[in-house]
């Protein structure tokens, strides 16, 4: 009997607090990764956090380029031209300092040129602070103009999550962020079904760090919902945590389930007719909502624990016509027809769909 081989990829440091920015130097040092560090950073609000970071790493006499993302949604095009420059620089590590945006064309860019990279976040909206992933349309648009072999990224070699920065930042993004976790809850008992349907290769260690993960929120909700430092070292804590869950499972199994194909359904479909999607973690909340119904978990609980923490429960406080939140269910199961879930292969029928939304109170 043969075992497969299994290759897990974690962060070496994980550095989070009120100033942890200013242990970057230290970090970079540590680790060895050379002097000469490729910034990344959004354009506005983190354009001034990354100004305060190249000051930092100058004046510890590391050689620092800044380059910026501006466009949203990010393309194939913002990953190439940091990956143009990275290569004209000769930067030995790349620094994601902001939102998802950010991380995800420097966490892509870098694993293309097989540079260590370093998740500074400036936000708690979803676990891709942590984990070896880059998001659903980017790596769909990476895929589809170069090719799927381009969509691989890797875990940061670091994670600094400066709390006082990330309580800056919009209550939404927190929510989001919650959303995100939350829908843990969904994404093992999806694997679990899976794994006992088709036989899919599970790891109890991977699924326990997830549900810990949803965990950690859950129970700190009241922490939560006032906001503030206490409230982003829980939440920036359970996302950490999720992304780590998925370096041990080697993919996005433990963190992403039907909620996930529901978010990423919306997202396409808003491509298709031109409306705007929500945050991706407030959709896969609203999914979790709706998939845990049919798991035949408590719904109700994960309903109750997205409205004590502010985020969306249903269509109109996503902002999304009802007509389009059914859409997605019926198109959901087909986003990755290899990944199993509650979904089943054949999906939701539009009535099946309908009743599953107005039985959740989603529409
Ligand atoms: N990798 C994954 O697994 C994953 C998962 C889900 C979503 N995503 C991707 O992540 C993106 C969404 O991430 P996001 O919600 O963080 O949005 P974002 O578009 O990166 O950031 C939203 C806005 O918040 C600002 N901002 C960030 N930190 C701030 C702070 N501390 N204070 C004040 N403003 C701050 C940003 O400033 P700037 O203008 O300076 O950038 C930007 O204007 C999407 O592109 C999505 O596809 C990735
Ligand atoms: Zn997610």
């Amino acid at each position: 009997m043969s075992f497969k081989t299994e290759i897990m990829e974690f962060p070496r440091f994980v550095i989070m607090g009120a100033d942890a920015l200013k242990k970057l130097p230290y970090v970079i040092q540590k680790l060895h990764l050379g002097s000469k560090i490729q910034l990344v950073s959004g354009a506005t609000f983190t354009k001034k956090i990354a100004e305060e970071v190249y000051l930092l790493l100058s004046d510890n006499g590391f050689k620092v380029s800044a380059f910026t993302v501006e466009s949203n949604p990010v393309t194939y095009m913002n990953v190439k031209n940091l990956a143009k420059r990275l290569k004209a620089d000769g930067s030995s590590v790349v620094l994601g300092v902001g939102g998802g945006r950010v991380m995800d064309v420097a966490k892509l860019a870098s694993a293309w040129l097989n540079k260590p990279f370093i998740s500074v976040p400036t936000s708690a909206s979803h676990d891709g602070i942590a984990s070896p992933i880059v998001s659903f349309l980017l790596r769909m648009n990476v895929a589809e103009n170069m090719g799927v072999e381009y969509t691989e990224a890797r875990a940061p070699v670091a994670i600094v999550a400066d709390t006082s920065v990330i309580s800056n930042a919009s209550r939404r993004s927190l929510a989001a962020g919650c959303g995100d976790l939350i829908s843990k809850i969904i994404a093992v008992n999806d694997w679990l079904l899976a794994q006992k349907v088709k036989g899919e290769d599970y790891s109890e260690y991977a699924a326990a760090m997830a549900l810990m993960a949803a965990n950690i929120v859950k129970t700190g909700a009241n922490v939560i919902r006032v906001g503030g430092e206490k409230a982003v070292r829980t939440v920036v804590k359970a996302l950490i945590g999720s992304g780590v869950s998925m370096s041990i499972a080697g993919s996005s199994r433990p963190a992403s389930g039907a909620e996930h194909l529901f978010s990423h359904s919306l997202d396409l479909l808003s491509l298709k007719h031109g409306f705007e999607h929500a945050e991706h973690g407030m959709q896969c909340g609203v999914g979790a909502v709706m998939m845990a119904h049919l798991h035949k978990i408590n719904w109700i609980e994960i309903r109750d624990f997205l409205v004590k923490i502010g985020a969306p429960v249903n269509a109109k406080q996503l902002g999304i016509d009802p007509k389009y939140i059914v859409d997605a269910l019926t198109k959901a199961h087909k986003i990755r027809p290899e990944r199993l879930t509650i979904l089943g292969v054949k999906g939701l029928t539009k009535a099946e769909a309908e009743k599953l939304a107005s039985e959740t109170e989603v529409i």
